[in-house]
C-alpha cells in the first residue's frame, strides 16, 4: 500500500495508473476508520482495480469549531486499518496542500441544502462539495463511494456531479450497524458505555416509525407518536425527527408510492448523532 500526501503527486499518480488502463475507485473519508467505512473500501475493491482512500479531516464542513476539535484524528491507526483491508493507496495531505488558499466560491444546492442537516449546519453541504470537488480532480475516479448513512451528502454529492460534468459514478453503500442497531459512526468513539447504550434508541426510533407507517398509521401520527418514543428517552435530546420524500427530501413531495426516507439527528452526552431509513412502500 501507498501512501501519499502530496496532491501533485496524488495527481502524477493515478494519471500514470490510468495511462495503464486500471479502473479507480475513490473512497473519501476523515478519518478514524470503523466497518462503515470498510464496507465502502470493500465494495471498490471488488469493482476497480486501484482503489484509493483519502483521509483528511475537512474544516470547511464543520461549522461548530468545537466539533471541529473534537473529532478523532487517528492517521497512523487509519493507515494500518486501509493497509489490512487491502486498499491501494491512502492519500492523506496536510490542510495547507489542499488549501494554499481559502476557497473563494460558493456551492449552492438550492432546496436539497436547506432542510434537513442544512437547517442546522450552515455552510456544512458547501464545504463538503468543496473537499468533494477537490478529491474528484486530484484523484479521477471511475466510481466514488459514500455511506448512506449520510443520505442528504450522497444526494448532495449526486448534484455535484451531475452539475459539473463529473464522469464519476457515485455509488451509495448501506449504513453499517452495531448489534444493538446502533449506526456505526466515528463519533461514536466519544461516548461512554452507557452513552452508546442510550443512542441505541435512535434506530429503535426508526424501526418503529417504519412500522407504524407499515401499518398504515399515517406521517402525522407516526412523526407524532415516534417524537413521543424519542421523548421519553432520558439523555437523548432530539434535533429533528422528519419523514420526507427521499428524491428531493423535502414534505411537501411525498407521493403515494414514493420512497421516503426517515430522518433524525440528536445529541447523547453532547455528541451529534445521525441516522436515517429510507422506505419503499410496497
Ligand atoms: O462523509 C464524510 O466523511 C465527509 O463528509 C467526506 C465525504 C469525506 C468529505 O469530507
Amino acid at each position: 500500500m501507498q501512501l501519499i500526501q502530496s496532491p501533485d503527486q496524488m495527481l502524477a499518480e493515478v494519471k500514470s495508473l490510468k495511462r495503464k488502463g486500471l479502473s479507480i475507485g475513490l473512497v473519501p473519508t476523515m478519518g478514524a476508520l470503523h466497518l462503515g467505512h470498510k464496507a465502502l473500501v470493500d465494495q471498490s475493491l471488488r469493482d476497480n482495480e486501484v482503489t484509493v482512500t483519502s483521509v483528511f479531516v475537512n474544516p470547511t464542513q464543520f461549522n461548530n469549531p468545537e466539533d471541529l476539535a473534537r473529532y478523532p484524528k487517528t492517521l497512523e491507526e487509519d493507515v494500518k486499518k486501509l493497509k489490512d483491508w487491502g486498499a491501494t493507496i491512502v492519500f492523506a495531505p496536510d490542510e495547507n496542500a489542499i488549501y494554499p488558499r481559502k476557497p473563494t466560491i460558493r456551492l449552492n444546492f438550492g432546496r436539497l441544502e436547506e432542510v434537513l442537516e442544512g437547517k442546522f449546519r450552515p455552510g456544512h453541504f458547501n464545504g463538503v462539495g468543496i473537499i468533494v470537488s477537490k478529491l474528484l480532480n486530484l484523484v479521477l475516479p471511475d466510481r466514488a463511494y459514500f455511506g448512506l448513512k449520510d443520505f442528504q451528502q450522497f444526494l448532495i454529492v449526486k448534484e455535484l456531479v451531475a452539475n459539473f460534468s463529473v464522469p464519476a459514478e457515485i455509488i451509495g453503500i448501506p449504513t453499517q450497524r452495531h448489534s444493538s442497531g446502533l449506526a456505526i459512526s466515528s463519533r461514536n468513539q466519544n461516548l461512554s458505555d452507557k452513552g452508546l447504550e442510550i443512542a441505541a434508541n435512535i434506530y429503535k426510533g426508526l424501526e418503529m416509525a417504519r412500522e407504524l407507517i407499515q401499518s398504515k398509521k399515517g406521517i402525522r401520527e407516526t412523526i407524532r407518536l415516534t417524537d413521543q418514543f424519542y421523548d421519553e428517552v432520558d439523555g437523548l435530546e432530539i434535533e429533528y425527527f422528519e419523514i420526507v420524500s427521499a428524491e428531493t427530501l423535502l414534505s411537501e413531495d411525498i407521493a403515494q408510492n414514493g420512497p421516503l426516507l426517515l430522518s433524525v439527528a440528536g445529541y447523547v452526552e453532547n455528541i451529534r448523532l445521525i441516522d436515517n431509513l429510507y422506505l419503499q412502500p410496497d
